[in-house]
Formats: C-alpha cells, sequence, structure tokens
C-alpha cells in the first residue's frame, strides 16, 4: 500500500489538477490539494465564512446539514482538526460518525485494506474527512469513494488543505488583502504539511514574499522549492534568527515533526537546533501589527510568555477560523448554501 501511496503522491504533484479544480463550484467536489482553489474559490468561502461566525458566535440554529452524516476517519492523532469537524457538521445540524485510530478500533486491525475501509466509510455517510499517516492517501481515497466528497485533513508530510483555509483566512481578516505580504516560516518546511499547502496558497497571489527559517537539514525538498517559486512565491531560506527581516507582516511558527523522521536519533540531531519564540524574539524582529500564528500543537516553538501579546493568535483567532472556514467549506461542499 505504501507504495500504491506515493505513485498517487507524485501524481499529484506532476499533474495537472485541471479537472479537479474547483472553479466556483464547490457541490460533490473531493477535496485533496490546495491547489484545486483558484483566489476567486478563496473569496466565496471567506464570504460564507463570514456568515458562519455569525451563526457560530450566536449559536444560531442551522439545519444546512440536516440529515447528512460525515465519516470523520482520523489515523492520525488530532485535537484541533477532529474538533473543529465535529463542531462545524454539528453547528450546520448534521451528524458525525467519528473513527479515531482505525487501526485499533476498525477492522483495519484485522488486516483490512485502505480502500476497503474507504468504501465502508462510503456506503454509510454524505462526506469523508481524512487523516493519514501517509502522503498521497486522501488522493487515493477520493479515487476509490467518488460518489461523495473526500476531504483531505492532512496525509503525511504532504498537504493540509483546510488548515491553509483558516490560515488565509486569518491573514485576510487582519490585512484586507493575501498580496504583497512578507512572512516569515520556522521550524520544520521540509516535513509541515500546513507550510506546504499554506506556501501554495500564497503563491496564487502577486508579490508575496517569504523567509523559512529552518535548521539545514529541513529546509524544503527542491522539487517543492521550485515549484513554489515557479508560482512566483519569492522564498529565502535562511538558518538563524540573526537574518529575520524586521518588515514581516507575520510569522508562522511549527513544530519539528517527531513521527516523520526515521530513527529518534535524527529527531534529536535536529531539535537541538530548533527555534523558538520569545517575547525577546519579538522585540527585536518583530512589527507592532503583525501576526504570529501555530498551527499547534505547540511543541517547543512558542514560549508561553508570548500567550499574552496581542499579536498571538494562535490560541485566539487563528483557532476559532478553523471552525468557520470548516462550516462554510462543509456547506459549500454538501449543503444547500
Ligand atoms: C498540524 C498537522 O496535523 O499537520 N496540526 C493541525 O492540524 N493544526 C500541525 C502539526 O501537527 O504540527
Amino acid at each position: 500500500m505504501q507504495q500504491v501511496l506515493s505513485q498517487t503522491h507524485n501524481d499529484v504533484k506532476v499533474h495537472s489538477n485541471e479537472a479537479r479544480m474547483i472553479h466556483g463550484n464547490f457541490t460533490g467536489k473531493a477535496i485533496v490539494s490546495l491547489d484545486q482553489f483558484s483566489t476567486e474559490d478563496f473569496r466565496l468561502l471567506f464570504l460564507l465564512a463570514n456568515e458562519m461566525k455569525r451563526i457560530a458566535v450566536n449559536k444560531e440554529p442551522s439545519d444546512i446539514l440536516a440529515g447528512q452524516i460525515v465519516s470523520l476517519l482520523f489515523f492520525e492523532p488530532s485535537s484541533r482538526t477532529f474538533g473543529s469537524f465535529a463542531a462545524a457538521v454539528k453547528r450546520l445540524g448534521g451528524q458525525t460518525l467519528d473513527i479515531q485510530n482505525p487501526e485499533t478500533v476498525s477492522s483495519v486491525s484485522k488486516g483490512e485494506t485502505f480502500e476497503d475501509t474507504i468504501r465502508v466509510f462510503e456506503a454509510y455517510s454524505n462526506a469523508i474527512v481524512l487523516r493519514h499517516k501517509v502522503a498521497g492517501s486522501a488522493r487515493l481515497a477520493a479515487d476509490t469513494a467518488t460518489s461523495i466528497p473526500v476531504i483531505n485533513a492532512g496525509d503525511g508530510n504532504n498537504e493540509h488543505p483546510t488548515q491553509t483555509l483558516l490560515d488565509l483566512y486569518t491573514m485576510f481578516e487582519k490585512f484586507g488583502r493575501l498580496n504583497n505580504l512578507t512572512g516569515l516560516f520556522a521550524g520544520d518546511p521540509l516535513n509541515s504539511r500546513t507550510i506546504h499547502s499554506l506556501l501554495r496558497g500564497l503563491s496564487l497571489f502577486a508579490n508575496n514574499t517569504v523567509y523559512l527559517l529552518s535548521p539545514e537539514q529541513l529546509r524544503l525538498s527542491r522539487e517543492d522549492y521550485l515549484y513554489y517559486t515557479s508560482r512566483g512565491l519569492r522564498i529565502l531560506e535562511i538558518t538563524s534568527e540573526n537574518d529575520i527581516p524586521t518588515d514581516c507582516d507575520f510569522w508562522y511558527w511549527t513544530r519539528i515533526q517527531r513521527e516523520r523522521f526515521a530513527t529518534i536519533e535524527e529527531y534529536n540531531d535536529v531539535v537541538k537546533d530548533k527555534f523558538v519564540v520569545t517575547p525577546e524574539l519579538l522585540d527585536t524582529y518583530a512589527r507592532k501589527d503583525m501576526i504570529l500564528m501555530d498551527p499547534l500543537p505547540r511543541v517547543g516553538t512558542i514560549d508561553p510568555a508570548v500567550d499574552a501579546d496581542e499579536r498571538a493568535v494562535y490560541l485566539r483567532s487563528q483557532i476559532r477560523n478553523g471552525l468557520y472556514t470548516r462550516m462554510a467549506l462543509l456547506a459549500l461542499l454538501l449543503g444547500k448554501a
């Protein structure tokens, strides 16, 4: 299976996504990669997310997903993505079938194939939200369950498109634009799927520049670097905090992805060089009106002393926007919206 999934992963990158593009029509589509979105698709989704925010904040009853069941099939641990998808479905009047750790609680433990598991949940539900450790698994699931939307909630070190929806929405709320932005990404550009999808998103808009701060070993793969830069994104790779520019609109901090390393020794070797946001680092390099983001979990990324700083949005708007944007996405894929 690993091999089949990796081949699919290559397909994701190499071949055009044209057939899978959203082009303003979300209904029934699988959401596997951020590359399926156009700037206009973001605009549509953000407008609806504003409405969803009102529904969620005012606790208004909604029947947009009444009578619909969404399977949450999480082969990897999750707090925010699982919780916000579950809350999103329920806030819109739908129901969820919650399967966390299928390896232990489902027939996967008896040796059932990935494709069979996906077909079973296709039969029971109106959509599948999938998280899996293998890159390309979401594409394989979408190609298997063709009668309902499959949503990629993170596939290995590949992509995490719905995280990018909330990240871009958070930036748009703050700056009123997604072009002409300068950002700093720190941590694990090689393995972080949230970085991969967000760089795809930023590359759709003109004149964006990103600095990637990481240990040498965790730089983007050359393939990814060339992919994003060929789409017009300016990327500068740095390895020292001293090189952080002082004009960033946002910082996006990520943990080093321990589970993606082959051995604990390899992980320990890079983790000793990791970067941590402290009040002093912010004082030295950050603008007064920037925002500090983190997809979380925060594992050695940000000193808790920073939490009180109003620029720290990771436990504030960034978290809440995950609910609103996922409500909007589900409504567009499944609802009458
Ligand atoms: C991220 C993920 O799972 O990719 N978490 C999330 O969904 N917000 C980030 C991470 O695990 O580091």
